[in-house]
């Protein structure tokens, strides 16, 4: 990896806090982690449908669609995922700094990954969201298929079969898999209002 020492930051005009005044709320990322299967898709998609119905500016970073473009190269070793999510890291702040509300749907299964990430922004920026769904029950759900791929041995290195999820020591939300989306859904929109990002009069 290199880095030009030569290579200096340049100031733009239009700040971040220009762009969230003409946006009427700030920019945040909301980090959805958890097992493959556990909902964190399904949720960061209907959290960003309700945000964006109600006028928020919003974006979508998905893992798997991630994975056909910009880290299609990577693959699912240690090193590779790190890569994954600093690549990812470093778009939802570009993001962030577009003053957009950000969900990011990846397993991010490191502590020390998911803390990098966090490091790269404010205060108030960054809030991870820990979608708890036992590892059985996602198994159960396999809605891929791929669960029973790793247990079959086509898949290797499969977070929850033979390759570990780090549980989040202190997220932001600890989310119930299993419970209605709804109620998962009134607590994020909860914690946005509390942290200022979206006002009550949205
Ligand atoms: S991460 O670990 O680097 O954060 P990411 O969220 O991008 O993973 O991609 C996970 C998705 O890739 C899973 O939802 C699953 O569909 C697919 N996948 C394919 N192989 C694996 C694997 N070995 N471990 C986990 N997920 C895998």
């Amino acid at each position: 990896m290199t880095q030009d020492n030569n290579i200096v930051w340049h100031q733009h005009v239009v700040t971040r806090p220009l762009r969230e005044s003409n946006n009427g709320h700030k920019g945040a990322v909301l980090w959805f982690t958890g097992l493959s299967g556990s909902g964190k898709s399904t949720l960061a998609g209907a959290i960003e449908h309700q945000l964006a119905s109600i006028g928020v500016k919003t974006y979508l970073l998905d893992g798997d669609n991630i994975r056909h473009g910009l880290c299609r190269d990577l693959g699912f070793s240690e090193a590779d995922r790190q890569e994954n999510i600093r690549r990812v890291g470093e778009v939802a702040k570009l993001m962030v700094d577009a003053g957009l509300v950000v969900a990011t749907a990846f397993i991010s299964p490191f502590q020390s990954d998911r803390q990098s990430v966090r490091e790269l922004f404010e205060p108030n920026q960054f809030f991870e969201l820990y979608v708890d769904t036992p590892v059985y029950v996602c198994e159960q759900r396999d809605p891929k298929g791929l669960y029973q791929q790793a247990r079959e041995g086509k898949i290797k290195q499969f977070t929850g079969i033979d390759s570990p999820y780090e549980t989040p020591l202190s997220p932001e939300l600890r989310l119930d898999g299993r419970q209605p989306i709804s109620d998962s859904l009134s607590h994020i929109i909860a914690l946005l209002l509390r942290n200022n990002i979206i006002q009550m009069d949205y």
